[in-house]
């Protein structure tokens, strides 16, 4: 399975991605978690990126389509790292720009390996306030959970590891503005680029996390 998940902040991809990984075992590969890796290691890449991050912004394509390179290149297998023996992946997170879409379709052509979905988890800016401010995370696993729509078992404590969650720097109000400013400005366009090839499908995202799973579902078993 090669597939890339695109959609706002809080439409969904960090919640349906793993449970793609699980199902076709496959690499789940998220961006944003790689940089916060990055920002949490205070790397001269994290300090840089956090600034952005925290203000909505974009880090740059170089350095996005250079993560991505790497991750290629080293095919390392999928546990915290990325691309299976299969080259098999969920991106999410990235493209996230016109350019970013480019880089990545060249570096598969170099492989053979074309992308087979690019889906949108389509849904109303209107719903994403509250989606954002109420997550909590797993800042190790990247787990995501929700105060009301998905609480942890544990008052904020990882199902799974039992250690604490914690809000994401950027999950306020006035950084979601700006990070859907940036999403419509700057990744709406991947939308049309993907439009373009054939490979794109919408989904409402706007449903039940288990029928938007369905929905995911039903389009890659459909196959390319
Ligand atoms: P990133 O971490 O990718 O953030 P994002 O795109 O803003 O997306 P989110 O993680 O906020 O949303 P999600 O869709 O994963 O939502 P989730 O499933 O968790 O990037 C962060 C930053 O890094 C960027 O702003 C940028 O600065 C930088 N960056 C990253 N990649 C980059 C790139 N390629 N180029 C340049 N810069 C880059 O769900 C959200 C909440 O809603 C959760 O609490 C969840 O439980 C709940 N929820 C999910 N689905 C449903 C549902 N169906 N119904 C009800 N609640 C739901
Ligand atoms: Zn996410």
């Amino acid at each position: 399975l090669r597939m890339i998940l695109i959609g706002p902040p809080g439409a969904g991809k960090g919640t349906q991605a793993p449970k793609l990984k699980e199902r076709f075992s496959c690499c789940h590969l998220a961006t944003g978690d790689m940089l916060r890796n990055q920002v949490a290691k205070k790397t001269p890449l994290g300090r840089e990126a956090k600034k952005i991050m925290d203000q909505g912004g974009l880090v740059s394509d170089d350095i996005m389509i250079g993560m991505i390179r790497e991750e290629l290149k080293n095919n390392k297998e999928c546990e915290g790292g990325f691309f299976h023996p299969s080259f098999s992946f969920i991106l999410d997170g990235f493209p996230r720009t016109v350019p970013q879409a480019e880089g990545l379709d060249a570096m598969l052509a170099e492989r053979n390996k074309p992308l087979q979905h690019a889906v949108e988890l389509q849904i109303d800016d209107s719903l994403l306030v509250e989606r954002i401010t109420g997550r909590l995370v797993h800042p190790a696993s990247g787990r995501s959970y929700h105060r009301t729509f998905n609480p942890p078992k544990e008052h904020m404590k990882d199902d799974v590891t039992g250690e604490p969650l914690i809000q994401r720097s950027d999950d306020n109000a006035e950084a979601l503005k700006k990070r859907l400013g940036t999403y419509h400005a700057q990744t709406a366009p991947v939308v049309g680029y993907y439009q373009k090839t054939g490979i794109w499908k919408g989904i409402d995202a706007s449903q039940q996390p288990g029928q938007v799973w369905k929905h995911m579902l039903e389009i890659v078993e459909a196959g390319p």
